[in-house]
């Protein structure tokens, strides 16, 4: 089970997935309907759009959504382990608290893959905030993701 808010997905969450379905017979990508950090910029059957059209190639990987504990979770649907992403050190820092949680609250293991260091410093956060603001993201999302972001940005342009 890999879960996460994918607010949008970018090429290291999709690096994260190929390498999680190599190693795993069958990978869920669960999205959160609510992030916990902020309103997200696109709702739920987007996020989960932009996730399925880019992993549409790997026959192993599902995308499904859950709200409330991710530990209930992973538990109601017998999940054998949680995967996250880090990309730098840092990440590790909180990262590490959660697993344990997750792990008191569920008995469920979370594994860390380390995504390709050339997205160490790709993150949904700054792609939108360099995309809406202008800027090339190409390199930085999967295709199909840019195509939902370019709808969006003209949907914002064309509402001001
Ligand atoms: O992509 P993100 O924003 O880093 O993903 C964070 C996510 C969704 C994995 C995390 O916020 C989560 O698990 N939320 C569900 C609520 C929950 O279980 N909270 C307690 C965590 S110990």
């Amino acid at each position: 089970m890999y879960p996460g808010s994918f607010d949008p997905p970018t090429n290291g969450h999709l690096d994260v997935i190929v390498r999680a379905a190599r190693i795993f017979s069958e990978l869920t990508v669960a999205v959160v309907v609510n992030p916990q950090k902020r309103e997200p910029m696109f709702n739920l059957q987007d996020r989960k759009a932009m996730i399925a059209d880019s992993v549409a190639h790997l026959s192993n990987v599902k995308v499904e959504e859950f709200s409330g504990l991710l530990a209930d979770y992973v538990k109601a649907k017998k999940a054998d382990v949680i995967i996250k992403g880090l990309r730098v050190v840092s990440d590790f820092e909180s990262e590490m608290s959660t697993a344990l949680m997750n792990r008191s609250l569920s008995n469920v293991d979370t594994m860390f893959l380390m995504s390709d260091q050339k997205y160490s410093f790709v993150s949904s956060s700054l792609v939108k905030e360099v995309f809406f603001l202008g800027g090339d993201a190409a390199a930085l999302v999967p295709e199909p993701v840019m195509r939902f972001m370019t709808a969006k940005r003209a949907l914002l342009r064309g509402s001001k």
